[in-house]
């Protein structure tokens, strides 16, 4: 299969990396309008950029004939102006979180995923880091028994630069509740199996960014922040977000609290510690054991393994061997709830998600 690549910056190699692991992956084409981004690109295909054409933008990429799938990492503001011209095209699009910086957008991207002739697929990589995968299998499984709690915690390092700087503010982001939180409420829906009916976080720029300038002014993305999400199945959920906290020993702490059992996944130990009821004073049962991801997986990037396992399925989806796990309609969904989440923020009180038409 035939694959191009709109946007050649960090998440643009990861993905070119596991295309490289890909059996029947070919990358055809780039397009960035920057230049160090492009011999970026082309030094990570090492042997592999001889005959791979390149473009300044996503039109004229979509035009070349030259591919049969998209990949779309450039940044979030530009998602909706790059899709157009691939839509046009009727090219299988696999495209970064999140969907878009507004709700708007996203719903935009859902009509036009649902009239075209290709596959659309929301770039959801914590899905399938196989710990967290390990997880959400024995969530579904019943190992907690009825599940009623999820907290997620993410406690790492503060945002990397970016070219253009472009994720120092929200109008290019959707804010951190959008662009980074997107993850974790993709992965609620998943887990919980429900909607979400009402949000309410409290959050703010604390720490990071606060002393940096550009063009004279300040970054404007949250940092640190507690966000409550109510589920329409009764199901409560959290989560703990700091991003002035590398020094922890594990990024992602996930809980799930069923009537039967708790069940704990820690990222990157890939730890899995289930802690079943035993009754008040009684002996308790936990049991522990660890989830492998595969090495070469591992290596192809810093997603923990995950985009590797995204990639296999969505090759799978376009050769029509295999369904479209993360749709257009998720990646609206998780944005939605950020949105939900930086209004409530930003406002201090609580977000009804039908306030936001869902
Ligand atoms: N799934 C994840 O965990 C994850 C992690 C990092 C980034 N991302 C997402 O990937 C996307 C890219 O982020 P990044 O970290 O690689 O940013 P980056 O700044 O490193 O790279 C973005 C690249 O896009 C290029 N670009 C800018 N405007 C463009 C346009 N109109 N058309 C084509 N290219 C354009 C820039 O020149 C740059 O090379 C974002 O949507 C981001 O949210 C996802």
């Amino acid at each position: 299969m035939r694959y191009g690549l709109v946007g050649t910056g960090m998440m643009g190699i990861e993905h070119l990396s596991n295309l490289a692991i890909t059996p029947g992956a070919v990358v055809t084409a780039l397009a960035d309008p920057t230049t160090a981004s492009l011999a970026w690109a082309r030094g990570a295909l090492k042997d592999r950029a001889a005959g791979v054409a390149v473009f300044e933008d996503a039109a004229a990429l979509a035009a070349c004939g030259l591919v049969d799938a998209v990949i779309v990492a450039s940044p979030n503001h530009t998602h909706r102006a790059v899709l157009e011209p691939l839509f046009d095209a009727g090219l299988h699009i696999l495209c970064e979180k999140p969907l878009a910086t507004t709700i708007e957008d996203a719903r935009w991207v859902v009509a036009r995923a649902a009239a075209s002739p290709g596959v659309f697929w929301t770039a959801m990589e914590y899905r399938y880091m196989p710990p967290a995968k390990a997880f959400i299998d024995a969530v579904h499984a019943g190992d907690v028994g009825a599940l009623r709690m999820l907290s997620i915690r993410e406690h790492r390092f503060p945002f990397l630069p970016k070219v253009g700087d472009w994720n120092r503010f929200s109008r290019n982001t959707g804010g951190t509740m959008v662009e980074k939180c997107c993850h974790f409420f993709d992965l609620m829906r998943l887990i919980v199996r429900s909607e979400a009916v009402r949000v309410y976080c409290s959050g703010a720029m604390d720490v990071n960014h606060r002393d940096e300038r550009y063009g004279g002014e300040t970054p404007d993305i949250i940092d640190n922040s507690y966000t409550v999400v109510d589920f329409a199945n009764g199901v409560r959920a959290m989560l703990d977000l700091s991003m002035f906290a590398e020094g922890a020993e594990n990024q992602e702490e996930i809980a799930a609290v069923g009537d039967a059992a708790r069940l704990e996944v820690f990222i990157p130990s890939g730890e899995l510690v289930t802690s079943p009821r035993t009754g008040f004073r009684r002996p308790k049962a936990v049991e522990r054991r660890v989830i492998h991801t595969d090495p070469v997986a591992l290596q192809a990037g810093s997603h923990h393994g995950s985009t590797f396992y995204e990639h296999q399925k969505f090759n799978a989806a376009v050769r029509g061997e295999g369904p479209v796990e993360v749709t257009a309609e998720d990646g609206l969904r998780a944005v939605a709830i950020g949105a939900a989440a930086e209004i409530s923020a930003r406002e201090h009180r609580v977000v009804a998600m039908a306030e936001l038409g869902f």
